[in-house]
């Protein structure tokens, strides 16, 4: 969330759990993930973990249309390795930049934001801990997970004509943003199968109208069954 204004409680969150964090080291903080997350990373991952069992049963690609430090990626990696281990025919594929915001419209999407908004990431880093977990994975001689990275308005046209095998069973569009929200609708609707999922992260979200304005474009909203997730503030979702 990039526009959200914190509480006072939560700025005292911030600076309490920020004296925590400099007695410990990242190995400690890896050991123990939950006891340093915030209620709302703990809410996304139970959205996460939602939403994945509504394609377990749907073969296909998870593909993240806006991965930033792949904090969701890695969890549906983890998903499929734990829930799934022998789904040779589940791929996760994440579409970033890796730099950040790219394609701000500003007819479509709000005007004070920038493009060095969600450039603090590595995406070698991700890469990495992909390589680590597929150590461990069974028959990871078959990639699960793999990222691509550029403009989605250029990469999701680009991938599909690499992949003649392509089913997407989850479409997640999270770049916030409304050229790109647009032309990976344009771009997956198509390899989606009748049950498949797409999620909107934030739709219906006036600080970033750019996904609802797109998604009003490509599909005709009336016949879209738009669902949210009862505790999630801004995540939305319909079965093709
Ligand atoms: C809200 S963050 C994604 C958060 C992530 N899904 C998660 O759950 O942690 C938005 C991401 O979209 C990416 N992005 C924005 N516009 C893009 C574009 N045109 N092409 C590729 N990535 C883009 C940004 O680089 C940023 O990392």
């Amino acid at each position: 969330m990039t526009k959200r204004r914190l509480t006072e409680a939560e700025k005292a969150f911030a600076a309490k759990r920020a004296e925590v964090l400099d007695r410990v080291d990242a190995a400690y903080v890896a050991s123990a993930p939950f006891v340093f997350a915030d209620r709302i990373t703990v809410t996304a991952a139970l959205s996460r973990i939602e939403l994945f069992k509504k394609i377990q049963d749907i073969p296909g690609a998870i593909i993240e249309c806006g991965v930033y430090k792949a904090n969701s990626l890695m969890l549906y990696m983890h998903l499929s390795t734990i829930l799934e281990p022998y789904a040779i025919n589940r791929s996760i594929v994440g579409f970033d930049t890796f730099s950040g915001f790219t394609g701000i419209d500003p007819e479509h999407d709000p005007s004070d934001i920038n493009t060095s908004m969600f450039s603090d990431t590595d995406m070698s880093l991700i890469e990495q801990m992909i390589e680590a977990n597929d150590l461990v994975r069974p028959v990871n001689r078959i990639p699960r997970c793999e990222l691509v990275k550029g403009d989605i308005a250029r990469t999701a046209p680009e991938f599909v004509k690499t992949r003649p095998d392509l089913v997407v069973a989850m479409l997640i569009l999270d770049t916030d943003l409304y050229e790109s929200t647009k032309v990976a609708l344009e771009t997956f609707l198509p390899y989606m199968p009748k049950g498949a999922v797409v999620v909107l992260d934030e739709v219906a979200y006036r600080n970033f109208p750019g996904e609802t304005k797109a998604l009003r474009e490509v599909l005709d909203l009336n016949k879209v069954e738009l669902k949210r997730l009862p505790f999630d503030a801004a995540a939305g979702y319909f079965h093709v």
